[in-house]
């Protein structure tokens, strides 16, 4: 399946298009089913995505039939500065005042992970089916090829069934040795939509791995992701070693 690659200048032209996308397809879903379900990434690109879309006002978007989930979370607790919630919650919720009905987080600060997992698998099916349906996953890259919290050589690369997953890793991606609790290729391949956000140079080798380099999804997790309508929007450091990169 050929990727479609979308470049832009920097982070901020990047997160204006994606902005324009998302709003897009949650207005396309509402229209035709009443409600839009999006998948979150974390880290730290998405963060001027929310903030533009905070600074759009609540009448841009139908946010009242927008359902918002997490593709993947650290087991942290919601207030701890490395929680994915917590970034989304300073950087969009909170601006947007939106209903804490239509925010589904990930409980990863429960002690017991494989229990968060498989609630929040519950959850999930429970609104969206089996396999969930999103109309919208919202996907960034480490410099190691990994995407959500699929890491090089985690056990959660392997899984076909569960949709959640707690996932052991030992990465200095993800500060040393960590659980995540982790939606899994099913879950992401099932969405209506994929987005990339990816920006910057540290990306640049694996952004040409993953999407021009040989099949080893083990080593490049992002390329687990195959079905559906998968777009990368890179800024041109991070597709500095591409193809027929401009
Ligand atoms: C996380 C993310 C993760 C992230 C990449 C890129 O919890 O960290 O879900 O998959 O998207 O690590 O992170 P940056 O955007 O900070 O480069």
């Amino acid at each position: 399946m050929t990727a479609q690659i979308r470049t832009y200048e920097g982070l901020d032209d990047l997160s204006r298009a994606a902005a324009d996308e998302l709003t897009a397809i949650a207005k396309a879903a509402v229209a035709a089913r009443g409600s839009c379900s999006i998948a979150l990434s974390g880290g730290s690109t998405p963060k001027r995505l929310f903030q533009l879309l905070a600074a759009q006002g609540r009448g841009a978007l139908p946010w009242d039939q927008i359902d918002l989930w997490w593709g993947d979370e650290r087991t942290v607790p919601p207030d701890h500065p490395d929680s994915n919630y917590r970034m989304t919650r300073e950087a969009l919720i909170d601006p947007l005042q939106l209903s804490p009905t239509r925010v589904h987080r990930i409980p990863a600060e429960l002690p017991d992970h494989d229990a968060a997992a498989t609630a929040y698998e519950r959850e999930l099916v429970a609104a969206l089916g089996s396999p969930p349906v999103f109309d919208l996953v919202l996907l960034g890259m480490g410099p190691d090829g990994h995407t959500a919290s699929l890491f090089p050589g985690s056990p959660a690369l392997r899984e076909a069934k569960r949709f959640v997953v707690a996932n052991p890793v030992d990465s200095p991606v993800a500060k040393g040795k960590t659980t995540r609790i982790t939606l899994t290729a099913p879950a992401l391949n099932a969405a209506r939509h994929v987005r990339f956000l990816v920006a910057g140079a540290d990306k640049a080798d694996s952004l040409e791995q993953v999407l021009e380099g040989p099949p080893n999804p083990i080593k490049y997790p992002s390329q687990l992701i195959v079905n559906g309508d998968v777009a990368w929007l890179v800024d041109r450091a991070a597709a500095a070693r591409l193809r027929g990169n401009p």
